[in-house]
């Protein structure tokens, strides 16, 4: 089998519920679950603890070029650690990495880099990897690939704020403008929109359609 073969590809729209499906399908096939969302957001703790203005892509690229990131398998999923530390949950989705993350992500260099970690996790094990360019970009020859939706509203609504659905739509802009592996649909994914079915549905609907046997 080869590596691509291997990866199983969930790509989608922020708040899009892809996380908790991939998770899910991972729990439920006996895989490493792999959020690519959390490697950007660890770089972009990094670089702003590195005072460092996520706009000014140069300085981006050198403060990224020090940072030490690593991405261990631990009980079926990756840690995301920065320089031997392990990021919480509210560090990786605070505020100030949600406002800045598209920007981080956006600089080729960083991508380049996290690509690579990204690809060398398939030669751990089987994996559910999800983000934004895993089915186009990071195993374009995977043949399992899904693209998870959800309508502007259903997504502001499971973040569960208000005053997000504009950033929400400001972030899939910048996601899908970018002229670095832009977010799309990849070739041969199958779209799955779960704006109207429980994750139950969707993780069944995910798993009926990879037709893993
Ligand atoms: O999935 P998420 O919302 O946690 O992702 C955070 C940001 O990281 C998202 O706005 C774009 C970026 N990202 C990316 O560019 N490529 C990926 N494979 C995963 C995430």
């Amino acid at each position: 089998m080869s590596v691509a073969a291997s990866v199983i590809t969930i790509d989608g729209p922020a708040a899009s519920g892809k996380s908790s499906i991939a998770r899910l399908v991972a729990q439920r096939l006996g895989r490493t679950y792999v959020n690519t969302g959390n490697m950007y957001r660890a770089m972009t703790w990094a670089v702003l603890q590195a005072g460092v203005d996520p706009k000014n892509a140069d300085a981006v690229r050198a403060a990224a070029a020090d940072v030490v990131i690593e991405s261990p398998v631990v009980e079926g999923k990756i840690q995301i650690c920065i320089s031997g530390r392990t990021l919480t949950d509210a560090e990786l989705n605070s505020d100030l990495v949600n406002r800045a993350v598209s920007l981080i992500a956006s600089v080729g260099e960083v991508r380049d880099r996290l690509v690579a970690d990204q690809r060398a996790l398939a030669a751990t094990g089987p994996l559910v990897m999800e983000g934004r360019d895993i089915g186009s970009v990071v195993f374009p020859d995977s043949p399992h690939k899904i693209y998870i939706d959800a309508s502007e509203e259903v997504r502001a609504s499971r973040r569960g704020a208000q005053g997000l659905t504009d950033q929400i739509a400001e972030r899939d802009r910048m996601d899908k403008e970018r002229k670095n592996s832009p977010l799309v649909i990849p070739a041969g994914a199958i779209v799955i929109d779960n704006s109207h079915i429980t994750l139950e549905e969707a993780v069944d609907q995910v798993i009926a359609a990879l037709q893993l046997t």
